[in-house]
């Protein structure tokens, strides 16, 4: 069957006002790109006429401009799962103009799927080829796109984008877990296997036209390391070494997770660069430039991910060498590489950036101040509840040093006490296994928070209500407080909250 051509514009009029579209690609990586600037247009010209115009997007994370971006502009958001990292985005939704549900990425495909979220009507769907019975090649994602194709009730539109190479046909592993009762436990049992199709499968009655585009991937570059996220990365490496030096980590070593952002970025290019860490293999949901060069290196032996949310320069860095990385490279589904059945049988150690921690361990990935959704929490749930070490990073202190990333009592929490090993900034290293909550702020205090705020936390504690977690509940959010009003978390003075 030949599959009509069509332009992206086509595919837009089909969408209707409140309908449902479910997307390929994680990240910007693998996002069909064409059809969502489209909708953003057609949304905009249906305002000037004064009608409605906005649909319900599901994604498997974060897309680019041309989708978060343009489409929040437009005001043609309407509702919005998962995770987002685009600035234009973070605007809308912190002015209350969208309804994001930020869940977790191994949750999204199988909420759609449970009918938890809404009706998809159309999937858009990135490849680099397209066979005649329906067998897509999916490009630099998995994401949710088996599902999303599954699920379309209207219809599926293919964006055929050249600029991904068709070499890369083989390093996709495509594959739906049943729903309960009938679902199969997933057999993995090391990062490089295999256990599905390298294609993904489309009913062809279900394809309603094929749009042939040539655009690059609008995957963003992390600010370089600096002195900083370099430290950081060293102590977590140091860490890692004595764990194994002690029995704790099997000498084998274990596969690693490494967050989304700038200083996992940096971690990971510390990790490979130290001579003391073994050779490594990478059970994570997101490849960034860093892997790249390790791999080549044989630092990093092998990888599975679901998606290379890389520069281009990186991708094609992957397409050139593609023989190379095709035996070593495993692209998969979101709710595969988070799942947390495969990340706790394979042990991985899974180290994500939190925007701040408190002084129990409660981590925050999400949200400034308490209100304000930064990207939302992506895969580091998945991970770091299923963890064999799970292990929190930030630099001790943000915005030139105004806020400290240690605070009494985290503003949002997405990770609780109960699922955080270990936290690292540039000032050390707090090791909470085994302890109580008080054990655990003694740690977190005098490891980890800046020389700064280290006094005003430690009469924090002073002043805190014994109990099993000590708190003085007046005063839990003082520094965020003080930030609020006076823009400077120095300035907070205790003493004002306890009467
Ligand atoms: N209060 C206010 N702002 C803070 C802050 C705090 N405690 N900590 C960080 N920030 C700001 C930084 O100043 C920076 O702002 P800018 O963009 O205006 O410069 C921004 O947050 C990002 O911080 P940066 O230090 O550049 O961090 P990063 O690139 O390493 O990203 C997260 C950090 C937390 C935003 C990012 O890791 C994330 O989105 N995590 C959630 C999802 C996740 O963990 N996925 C992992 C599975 S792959």
């Amino acid at each position: 069957m030949a599959f009509s051509r069509i332009t992206a514009a086509e595919a837009a009029a089909m969408i209707k006002d409140g309908e449902g579209i479910a997307l390929s690609g994680f990240t910007p990586a693998g996002t069909p790109k064409a059809v969502t600037a489209e909708i953003a247009k057609k949304a905009i010209a249906e305002h000037e006429a004064g009608r409605p115009y906005q649909i319900r997007m599901y994604t498997g994370a974060s897309t680019g401009m041309s989708g978060d971006g343009v489409l929040s502009e437009a005001q043609a958001i309407k509702y919005r799962a998962p995770y987002t990292t685009n600035s234009l985005f973070r605007k809308h939704v912190n002015a209350g103009e969208i309804a994001y549900n930020d869940i977790h990425l191994s949750h999204m495909a199988q909420e759609l799927r449970y009918g938890f979220i809404g009706e998809v009507d159309w999937a858009i769907i990135e490849c680099c080829a397209i066979e005649d019975d329906g067998k897509v090649y999916l490009t630099a994602a998995g994401g949710i796109s088996p599902t999303a194709a599954r699920l379309a009730k209207k219809g599926v539109f293919i964006e055929l984008n050249a600029f991904h190479s068709p070499k890369s046909i083989g390093i996709h592993d495509v594959y739906e877990p049943l729903d309960p009762p009938y679902r199969q436990p997933i057999p993995i049992t090391k990062p490089s296997d295999r256990i599905g199709t390298t294609y993904l499968q489309i009913n062809p009655k279900k394809i309603v036209g094929v749009i042939e585009v040539n655009i690059p991937d609008e995957a963003r570059s992390f600010k370089d390391a600096d002195p900083v996220t370099e430290n950081i990365g060293q102590r977590v490496a140091e860490f890692l070494m004595a764990d194994m030096k002690r029995g704790i980590i099997p000498s084998t070593f274990l596969p690693l997770q490494s967050g989304v952002g700038s200083t996992a970025n940096a971690i990971l290019g510390a990790l490979g660069n130290d001579p003391a860490v073994p050779d490594f293999n990478i059970y994570t949901e997101v490849f960034q430039d860093a892997i790249v060069d390790l791999m080549m290196k044989g630092r990093v032996k092998s990888a599975s991910t679901c998606s290379l949310s890389v520069t281009n320069e990186a991708l094609y860095q992957i397409y050139d060498n593609i023989d190379f990385f095709k035996d070593k490279l495993v692209l998969r589904q979101s709710e595969i590489s988070n799942s947390p059945e495969v990340i706790r049988r394979l042990g991985v150690i899974a180290i994500n950036t939190a925007i701040e921690v408190d002084i129990y361990g409660h981590a925050n990935s999400t949200q400034i101040c308490g209100s304000k959704m930064m990207n939302g929490i992506g895969g580091s749930g998945d991970f770091e509840r299923n963890a064999y070490i799970s292990i929190f990073t930030c630099p001790s202190v943000a915005k030139g040093g105004l806020i400290s990333s240690i605070v009494p009592f985290c503003s949002h929490v997405d990770h609780t006490e109960h699922d955080v090993n270990v936290i690292v900034t540039e000032q050390g290293v707090a090791d909470l296994r085994g302890k109580s909550p008080v054990e655990r702020a003694h740690a977190i205090i005098e490891n980890c928070a800046h020389p700064d705020y280290k006094q005003l936390l430690w009469d924090y504690l002073k002043i805190a209500d014994k109990g099993q977690s000590p708190h003085k509940l007046s005063a839990a959010f003082a520094l965020h407080d003080t930030f609020l009003r006076e823009g400077d978390m120095h300035l907070t003075d205790l003493s004002k909250y306890v009467k």
